[in-house]
């Protein structure tokens, strides 16, 4: 991937997190495809990052949940002639739920939502990939996961099994895809502070009577380096596994939890 501007897929692009890696991305350099739903978001958030006069970036609207949705960004990226050098993927989120039995039909539509959805559209990414290794030009898939990929949490039942799911789809693919210097990795964050996040704290702060820092040195106590983490920090994580850093690192699943699940 070296030699020549990159165009990194970025979904969720529009999020705590999505705009955090984008920022950054777009700031060193980058061509970026945003993805999400909302396309005046989208729209805006292209128009408004670093790049942004030169025409550097494209906003195509997707919901990850509809297959038809899904085939119609595929096109997309056919009809604008897009190759990609590398993909960041962050299926929705699961809601937290402690029910560990969900009706059929509930992980019907969890599987559909979270992984088979999200899977077709990286299906698709992969489709426009054309990485050279013998040229250096290799192809980074970076797929956004939780801490609950490694470790049970309790309250985030059905997650515990998409995590999973994740890790082994991006295990096999990433055994699959290797010889064509296509590259996938897991990034499993842990707490992070996007707007979602910090709003959930303050409310646990007030509902507990507490100021927002008290509230959060209780909650990350357990944590070894005693914080959440912030968006910018996952971005930094995300452009070192797009970058050269990972030119010898695949299928592997990497915390970004602060030590919290001690997988070390
Ligand atoms: N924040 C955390 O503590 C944390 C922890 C572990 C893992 N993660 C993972 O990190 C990723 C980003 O989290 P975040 O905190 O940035 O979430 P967020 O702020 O809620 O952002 C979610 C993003 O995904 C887009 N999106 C949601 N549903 C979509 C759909 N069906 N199709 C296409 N795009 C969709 C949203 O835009 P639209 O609504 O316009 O579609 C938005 O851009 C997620 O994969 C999440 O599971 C986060």
């Amino acid at each position: 991937m070296s030699g020549r501007q990159r165009i990194i897929l970025v979904t969720g692009a529009t999020g705590g997190i999505g705009e955090a890696v984008s920022h950054h991305l777009a700031a060193a350099g980058d061509s970026l495809v945003l993805a999400a739903r909302n396309a005046e978001r989208l729209q805006a958030l292209a128009e408004a990052l670093p790049g942004a006069h030169e025409g550097r970036h494209s906003a195509i609207p997707v919901d990850m949940t509809d297959n038809r949705s899904i085939s119609q960004f595929a096109g997309e990226l056919q009809a604008r002639n897009i190759w990609l050098d590398g993909v960041v993927l962050m299926p929705p989120q699961a809601h937290s739920t402690n029910d560990p039995m969900p009706s059929p039909a509930a992980w019907t539509d969890l599987f559909q939502n979270c992984f088979i959805g999200p899977l077709e559209l990286l299906k698709a990414a992969i489709g426009r990939m054309s990485p050279d290794p013998a040229q250096t030009r290799r192809a980074k898939i970076v797929i956004i996961s939780g801490i609950s990929s490694a470790q049970v949490l309790g309250h985030y039942a059905t997650a515990n099994v998409l995590r999973c799911a994740w890790v082994g789809e991006a295990k096999t693919l990433a055994f699959a895809l290797g010889g064509r210097g296509i590259h996938v990795n897991t990034l499993s964050l842990g707490g992070t502070l996007s707007p979602w996040y910090r709003e959930g704290l303050e409310r646990r702060a007030a509902a507990a009577g507490v100021s927002f820092a008290e509230r959060m040195a209780e909650e990350t106590a357990n944590i070894p380096l005693g914080k959440y983490g912030e968006p910018a920090e996952v971005a930094v994580a995300v452009e070192g596994l797009l970058s050269p850093f990972s030119d010898h690192m695949t299928g592997l699943n990497i915390m970004h939890d602060g030590g919290f699940t001690r997988s070390y």
